[in-house]
């Protein structure tokens, strides 16, 4: 799927923009994202979905928290996670404070239900907390585990936000813990050769890529500039 760069995310900030009370095209792009999650998951095997990319600030937090909103719109249960823990950002496009998280309950023995949040979406979150030291090490324990464990007998989607696959190599942790990940490219941005490496770093891991999602499209420079520009999103099964 190709979303096109917009004015909505010009403050730089982490922002939710859809809005179902105005279906308007990004918010029908989400949609689309959303129906053929659903689609493609008719036997309910994907439960914890992580979304990936190959660098920084290809809209990851951006595509997965707007999908959170979009899924919970539809009726279900969704938690997002977060899984950066050098660069937390989840709280953001929800204006949630990031006290209270992940690290309380690794270090302070806090419970599940204390770490979680709810917000006005219908999204539950879990965001970081404090400053992880060992982020690998949290990530790759089996109490992290044990949390998204927990997380699956309460929620029907749990998405996990991500590191940079290039940058970061917690992705290989993450991907035991996820049944699918959703591949984002920031179109103009990343060159093929990242994509590429990325790509074979993920499918390493076996995880179930189960699509792309094009973001920051220019759609008048690619000659998108007609509706077909949202439709070129793809979910597949493992190759
Ligand atoms: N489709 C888009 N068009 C223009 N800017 C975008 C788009 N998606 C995200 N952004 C902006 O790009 C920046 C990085 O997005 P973010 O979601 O934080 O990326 P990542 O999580 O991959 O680092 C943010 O400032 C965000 O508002
Ligand atoms: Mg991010």
């Amino acid at each position: 799927m190709l979303f096109k760069k917009n004015t909505k995310y010009q403050n730089r900030k982490n922002v939710i923009v859809v809005d179902k009370e105005n279906n308007d095209v990004i918010t029908e792009s989400f949609n689309r994202l959303k129906d053929n999650i659903l689609f493609f998951n008719a036997d309910n095997k994907i439960k914890v979905i992580q979304i990936s990319s190959s660098t920084a600030c290809e809209g990851k937090t951006t595509v997965i928290s707007n999908l959170a909103v979009t899924l919970a719109s539809n009726g279900l249960k969704v938690l997002l996670v977060e899984g950066d823990l050098r660069s937390p950002r989840v709280h953001r496009p929800f204006n949630l404070d990031n006290e209270l998280g992940i690290y309380d309950y690794m270090i302070q023995n806090k419970k599940f239900e204390e770490i979680v949040k709810h917000t006005s979406y219908n999204v539950d979150v879990i965001t970081r907390g404090d400053k992880i030291s060992n982020p690998s090490a949290v990530i790759s324990s089996l109490k992290f585990r044990n949390l998204i464990d927990t997380a699956k007998e309460t929620y029907d989607y749990v998405l996990i936000d991500c590191p940079p696959v290039l940058d970061i190599s917690d992705y290989i942790h993450i991907c035991a813990l996820t049944d699918g990940a959703l591949f984002c490219v920031a179109y103009g941005q990343t060159k093929k050769h990242q994509v590429k490496e990325a790509i074979n770093l993920l499918k390493q891991t076996q995880i179930n890529i189960l699509g792309t999602v094009y973001t920051m499209v220019d759609t008048k420079e690619n000659g998108y500039y007609t509706s077909g520009h949202y439709s070129n999103y793809y979910l597949k099964n493992k190759e």
